[in-house]
């Protein structure tokens, strides 16, 4: 579950979110439509850490996830390697080279989940564009978040991934975590979310 409530932020004197609201349950896709510049990525990176509010609340119910369009992997390193760095933030060890027998397990059922079992051990960047996005998608998972935050997740795929892609996403809220995804495809977000909303000028519009 993900709320927040009365987000507020400004850079450098410019207003970007004004009070913005969204609570997505546990269970539920929400597509966050909008046009550029109105806030959309700044209210995911809140919630992850990566900007700091001005004001209000953001309630998360366990771990957020955020997934990105320019997709964030380790190219030379293989796919299992980028997965079990998913779980870094709960081992002792903040780097590592070789990830202990139980991550990299737990990593091999994250990227059983999303149908990339047989490309373990290829390295990422000779994966397609939604290949890669699918190993992030499991490094989230091995990260053991709730919450899945997706930052224009199909933007940059060609069609047949990007639908792919979306299924993961809506499987997943399906299966119990809560999925936030910007998208700019309404169509996309028509099918494959169960709830749509629009942003605008830093507030649901
Ligand atoms: N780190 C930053 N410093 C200054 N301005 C920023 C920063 N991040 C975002 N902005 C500005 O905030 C506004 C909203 O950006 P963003 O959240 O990326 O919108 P969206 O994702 O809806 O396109 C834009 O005008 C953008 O230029
Ligand atoms: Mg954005």
């Amino acid at each position: 579950m993900l709320a927040i409530r009365g987000l507020r932020k400004s850079f450098g004197g410019r207003t970007v979110l004004d009070g913005f609201d969204l609570t997505v349950e546990a269970g539920e896709f929400v597509a966050l439509l909008g046009p550029n510049g109105s806030g959309k990525s700044t209210a995911l990176r809140c919630v992850v850490g990566l900007e700091s509010p001005d004001g209000g609340e953001i309630e998360v119910g366990g771990t957020a996830a955020m997934v990105f369009q320019k997709i964030h992997l380790v190219g030379r390193r293989n796919a299992l390697d980028n997965v079990c760095s998913g779980a870094l933030g709960r081992l002792k060890l903040r780097h590592s080279l070789v990830f202990p027998h139980d991550v990299r397990q737990e990593a091999m059922a994250c990227l059983e989940r999303v149908g990339l079992a047989d490309r373990a051990l290829d390295r990422t960047a000779r994966l397609s564009g939604g290949q890669q996005q699918r190993v992030a998608i499991a490094r989230a998972l091995c990260q053991r978040a709730n919450v899945i935050l997706a930052d224009e997740p199909v933007s940059a795929l060609d069609p047949q991934a990007a639908v792919q892609v979306m299924e993961l996403l809506q499987a997943l809220a399906n299966e119990g975590m809560a999925v936030v995804a910007v998208l700019h495809q309404p169509e996309l977000a028509h099918t494959y979310a169960h709830r749509i909303v629009e942003m605008r000028a830093g507030v649901a519009a």
